[in-house]
């Protein structure tokens, strides 16, 4: 009997709570977790009903031990909550090849718009088994990203992991003040445009404690992108971390106030990077790269002002301008020989570049070799570094 009450007194207030409105479970609002059902209705459902609620701190719950399907979705802000968080402790999976999504010209696949505090957080897991679309060899722009949140102010994500996205695994677009610490962002080292994180018109973005293994760049910092900080990602496989690409077709690009600390490259194409299409314009300016480490990367230390596509290179009228940017403390070793390229736009020169304490040994012993053109900057205990410099 004791039983019997306890139960029904645990049931009246799980029921209040759901009924007020606190926690909205997937599985109350139709949910079946198979892996196999579409469970994008249940989700949008337990979403709006939480989103249209008023009162402080709302939790959306993806459930553990449960496989979740989704085709793409939205979840829309603004919500009536000031904060809210995606308690997400399940697994998520794509539609298991391309042909099976419902529609992927949306380009998106898990999109979060316009939502202010907005937490998501958990041990889950997010599968987008890209590769059907990796196979079909489409251009980025016809691939959807996997988890888009734009315009959500005062972001967090931390703990979850995401495997195989069919273009990049996360894009953050328009927000301000986002925190994103320990997820895992994994696709094979083959697969194309698998960016981890993708940053762009976007301010005060810190990424700390991460791992990121892809295809292509673990962070891209694009146009409109400020105050950025990164610290403590492993990254590798990919192509490291980079500035850009910015400037393509005439773009005026801003992008500063970068910092990249106590990061850590393995066997990665590329280290600490900065891209730029000839023909941009605006700048990119105080970026720092501090502290890393590389392992067997191919160009550790890497600005390229001539970054094309397919060597469609016209006559250069203007370019994106480089300022004050320090590469201090690098050490490891290089794949390649050249283990410094800095090659600048003869149109702006890049301007107060620093090399500062950098060790890097070749991986086959080999003396390292540093290429520059039209860098205006000094060295500093870097004595292979001496030469790159106009004066
Ligand atoms: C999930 O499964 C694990 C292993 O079977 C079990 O230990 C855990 O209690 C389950 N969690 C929930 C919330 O059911
Ligand atoms: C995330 O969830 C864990 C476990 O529930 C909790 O300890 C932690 O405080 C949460 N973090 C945030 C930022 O909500
Ligand atoms: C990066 O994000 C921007 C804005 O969302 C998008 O236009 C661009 O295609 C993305 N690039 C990649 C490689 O994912
Ligand atoms: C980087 O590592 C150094 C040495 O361990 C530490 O003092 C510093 O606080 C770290 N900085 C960041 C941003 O992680
Ligand atoms: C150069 O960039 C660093 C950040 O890397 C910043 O702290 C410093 O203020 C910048 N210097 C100037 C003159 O803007």
């Amino acid at each position: 009997m004791e039983i019997i009450l306890r139960g029904v007194f645990l049931l009246t207030l799980l029921h209040s709570i759901l009924v007020n409105g606190q926690i909205y479970d997937v599985l109350e609002f139709g949910a079946d977790g198979n892996g196999i059902t579409d469970d994008s209705k249940a989700f949008v459902k337990a979403w709006s009903a939480m989103c249209g609620s008023g009162g402080n701190s709302k939790t959306f719950i993806i459930p553990s031990n449960k496989t979740f399907l989704l085709q793409p979705l939205t979840f829309q802000g603004p919500c009536k909550s000031p904060s809210v968080q995606v308690k997400f402790d399940g697994k998520i999976v794509a539609p298991i090849n391309k042909a099976a999504w419902s529609d992927y010209k949306l380009f998106r696949w898990v999109s979060f718009k316009e939502i202010i505090g907005l937490t998501v957080n958990g041990s889950g897991t997010i599968h987008g088994r890209g590769s059907s679309f990796w196979k079909q060899g489409l251009p980025a722009s016809k691939r959807p990203t996997q988890l888009h949140f734009q315009r959500c102010n005062d972001l967090m994500i931390t703990g979850i992991t995401s495997f195989n996205s069919p273009k990049n695994h996360i894009s953050i677009s328009e927000c301000k003040r986002v925190k994103i610490t320990k997820i895992k962002l994994v696709a094979p080292h083959d697969s194309p445009n698998t960016d981890g994180i993708n940053i762009s018109e976007s301010s005060d973005v810190d990424i700390y404690d991460t791992v990121i293994g892809t295809g292509d760049d673990c962070v891209a910092i694009n146009s409109g992108s400020m105050n950025i900080n990164i610290a403590r990602m492993n990254c590798g496989p990919g192509h490291g971390i980079s500035v850009g690409s910015v400037g393509r077709d005439g773009e005026e690009s801003i992008v500063e106030n970068v910092q990249v600390t106590n990061c850590t490259f393995i066997r990665t194409d590329n280290g600490a990077r900065i891209k730029t299409w000839p023909n941009g314009k605006g700048y990119a300016k105080n970026i720092l790269f501090k502290s890393l480490t590389f392992r067997e990367t191919k160009n550790p230390i890497i600005i390229d002002q001539n970054y094309v596509d397919k060597g469609r290179l016209d006559v250069e009228e203007s370019a994106v301008a480089i300022s004050n940017v320090t590469f201090t403390d690098l050490r490891g070793t290089s794949k390649l020989d050249e283990i410094i390229k800095i090659d600048c736009s003869k149109v702006t020169y890049c301007k107060d570049i620093v090399l500062d304490k950098i060790d890097i040994a070749t991986v086959d012993g080999n003396k390292p070799i540093v290429e520059c053109s039209n860098v205006y900057g000094k060295s500093i205990n870097a004595n292979e570094a001496n030469g790159c410099f106009k004066t």
